[in-house]
């Protein structure tokens, strides 16, 4: 099965700008936009995570660009991406690839764009003038105090809010009926209480809580008492004591269905493996850190991370007793 159909944020991410829940500022601003594409401006996405920001910049792409859309959209994120230089040629060949459909301009979204030095963002904007003729930009980011006025002052800024209480349990409502999924009310407060109104979040614990086979108080609050380090020392203690699959499976299900991303994976491993004390663990973790670091393919990496981690195990005779406590 495609990921985007395992994983409920992707099966339930809006695909058009109608179906994003509430930001009703934006979305008055970004339906204008549609009603005149002739005169878009570059955007810049201001607010917290998991709210609709991403989403929004992918239905505008859909909406302005119609059918060829994929092909005319470049999603780039600047924290990923190593420096200006890699976005430059990227922003570049994609920007002089003359296109054969029939669109107005090619967007291109520039993820967590706070990520980038003041020397970088000095650069994008110089690359955001020498493209202007062909491109838009919608810049993403969580401050836009770390966003240079230069920039600020060349785009329209459109402010996401975190979601209310029940915008977000009517949408966990909402998917619970749709995948047929036992659930309480009381459960579904729990999760807004703790998410905070961040929408990907709160849909990442109701999938958790909900492969536990009834989304109510108890399973919510023993998904949201694991801490991501918990789990991922459990899939390095898998690993360690020789069962390689056992601890595939538990990363897949970490990375996809807890949404917890391949390098965070790595760091927490890291300050986990600090505690064995055995060199050639460090060594494969900084080996896998560079490969993903330089655009490898994570599930591949992982897997084989996690293969080389059972390999150590057995040669060093592993002893999960001494390891399995908590702490
Ligand atoms: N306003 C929203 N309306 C509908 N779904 C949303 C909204 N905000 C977040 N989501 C859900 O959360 C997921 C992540 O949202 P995204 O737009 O990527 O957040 P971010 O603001 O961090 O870019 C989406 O795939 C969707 O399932
Ligand atoms: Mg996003």
């Amino acid at each position: 099965m495609d990921i985007s159909e395992l994983m409920w944020v992707e099966k339930y991410r809006p695909k058009r700008i109608d179906e994003i829940v509430n930001q009703k500022d934006v979305v008055t601003s970004a339906k204008k936009i549609v009603a005149d594409a002739t005169e878009m401006p570059h955007l810049l996405f201001v607010g917290p995570a998991g709210v609709g920001k991403t989403t929004l910049a992918l239905c505008l792409a859909r909406e302005l660009l119609g059918e060829n859309w994929r092909d005319n959209t470049l999603e780039l994120n600047a924290s990923d991406e190593r420096g200006i230089n890699m976005i430059r040629e990227k922003v570049k060949m994609f920007a002089r690839f003359t296109s054969v459909q029939n669109v107005p301009f090619k967007i291109i979204i520039l993820d967590e764009s706070d990520e980038m030095t003041n020397d970088a963002q000095t650069a994008l904007r110089r690359i955001m003038e020498d493209t202007s003729r062909t491109t838009r930009f919608i810049l993403i980011c969580n401050y836009l105090s770390k966003i240079i006025e230069p920039i600020q002052s060349r785009c329209v800024i459109f402010r996401f809010k975190p979601l209310e209480k029940n915008d977000i349990i009517s949408h966990l409502e909402k998917i619970c009926k749709k995948e047929d999924i036992k659930y309480d009310n009381k459960a579904l407060e729990e999760i807004y209480e703790f998410t905070e109104g961040d929408l990907r979040h709160s849909i990442n614990i109701l999938q958790a809580a909900a492969t536990l086979g009834y989304v109510n108080t108890s399973n919510v609050k023993s998904i949201i008492g694991v801490s991501d380090k918990k789990k991922v020392k459990e899939v390095l203690l898998l690993a360690l004591s020789g069962k390689f699959t056992d601890a595939r499976n538990k990363l897949i299900e970490l990375v996809r269905v807890y949404g917890l991303s391949e390098s965070d994976f790595l760091k927490l491993a890291n300050e986990e493996l600090q505690s064995i004390h055995e060199p050639k663990l460090i060594e494969r973790l900084a080996e896998y850190d560079y490969r993903l670091a330089v655009g490898a393919h994570a599930d591949i990496q992982l897997a084989a991370f996690l293969a080389e981690i059972a390999k150590i195990g057995k040669d060093i005779n592993f002893d999960i007793s001494k390891y399995s406590k908590d702490g």
